[in-house]
């Protein structure tokens, strides 16, 4: 064959194979084949000394046009093989428009967050710092620092989950008051806090009891700190979160780390006072202990009792929900369930 029949039957061969390349890979090795550096046309190029010098000419322009031939066919390839794809893709990704949407699930908070956030706000708004004591605490500040020695028959009044005889589980809050005195600086202001966080008992699970709640520890100390200040403070928590019409009563209580000691109680969502199993046919439901703060407490933190007093409360947040959005069984709280938690949403203050 003498090399325009090879240049006659590379251009029918190649033009095929052009034709047939699929994909870019495919194609790629279509172009390295024809006219890459060691491909069929350079080999013919080499082959130009069997061509008859005054021939030479002819065959360099004819292998220049076939080689421009075939970067143009190849390109043109290229460009289809592309567009093919994004065809496809735009075919197979088209969006149906007219398809209902997805439901979107909101998450909610914890019926027990929304009164927790809302107090933080509410006390930070009163000048109170936030303040978060470990869960497990230390019988040092758990008890003995609130006024309760070893042994002190009060203890009774908490059955605390004991971890070794120096660490438990906290019983209460209040360890936090403790904490919080024994830090503060008194020449620069009043002290005003809230300890919010979860404690461990161990009551017996029942409706309005479970091994874990939360609660709201507060704590006020300045000079002539007085009951009616503690009295008002917990009047406007109460409205706060229940409004205007919700009945409140103090009753005398004891507690070692105040004196005097008052419990608030609010009247029952329920049953509105007259009295039902919710409320153990009281008509009330407590929700918080409260005092003024004992002078052992103030000097055990080395705060002068002569000079300073003050007043502290433990809410039972747990209480105020079960109050505020009238849920019959605690342990509601702690058992997850998504039917439950998902009634409840933050109101728009
Ligand atoms: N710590 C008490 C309790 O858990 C509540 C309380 C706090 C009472 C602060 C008085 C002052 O029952």
């Amino acid at each position: 064959m003498d090399l325009f029949d090879r240049l006659k039957e590379l251009r029918e061969r190649g033009l095929a194979e052009i034709a047939k390349a699929n994909d870019e890979k495919n194609l790629n090795d279509v172009r390295v084949k024809l006219i890459g550096r060691k491909g069929e046309l350079t080999e013919i190029l080499h082959s130009m000394s069997e061509v008859a010098p005054e021939r030479r000419r002819e065959v360099g322009q004819k292998v220049n046009n076939l080689r421009d031939l075939f970067n143009n066919k190849l390109d043109d390839a290229k460009d289809n093989i592309v567009q093919t794809l994004v065809e496809q893709r735009l075919e197979e990704e088209k969006i149906d428009v007219t398809l209902p949407g997805r439901r979107m699930h909101m998450g909610s908070e914890h019926p027990i967050n929304i009164i927790l956030d809302d107090l933080e706000e509410y006390f930070i708004g009163m000048g109170y710092e936030v303040v978060q004591g470990p869960e497990i605490e230390t019988d040092h500040y758990c008890f003995e620092m609130m006024n309760l020695p070893k042994d002190h028959p009060a203890r009774d009044m908490q059955a605390t989950f004991y971890i070794d005889s120096e660490n438990l589980l906290r019983s209460q809050t209040s360890g936090d008051q403790a904490r919080v005195l024994e830090k503060h600086d008194f020449t620069k202001g009043p002290l005003k806090m809230v300890g919010p966080g979860k404690v461990y008992r161990r009551d017996d699970d029942d409706a309005t009891h479970s091994h874990q709640f939360m609660q709201m520890e507060g704590l006020v100390v300045d000079r002539h700190i007085t009951m009616g200040d503690l009295k008002g403070t917990l009047e406007m928590i109460a409205r706060h979160i229940f409004g205007q019409d919700r009945e409140t009563r103090l009753r005398p209580s004891y507690f070692p780390f105040t004196e005097p000691s008052v419990e608030m109680d609010v009247s029952c969502f329920n049953c509105d006072g007259k009295g039902c199993p919710i409320c153990k046919f009281t008509g009330w439901i407590e929700v918080l202990g409260a005092g003024m703060v004992h002078p052992n407490v103030l000097e055990n933190a080395g705060v002068d009792s002569k000079n300073y007093s003050g007043f502290a409360f433990g809410v039972g947040l747990d209480r105020f929900a079960i109050l505020k959005y009238g849920i019959d069984d605690i342990r509601d709280f702690y058992t997850n369930d998504i039917r439950f938690l998902g009634q409840f949403r933050k109101e728009e203050r």
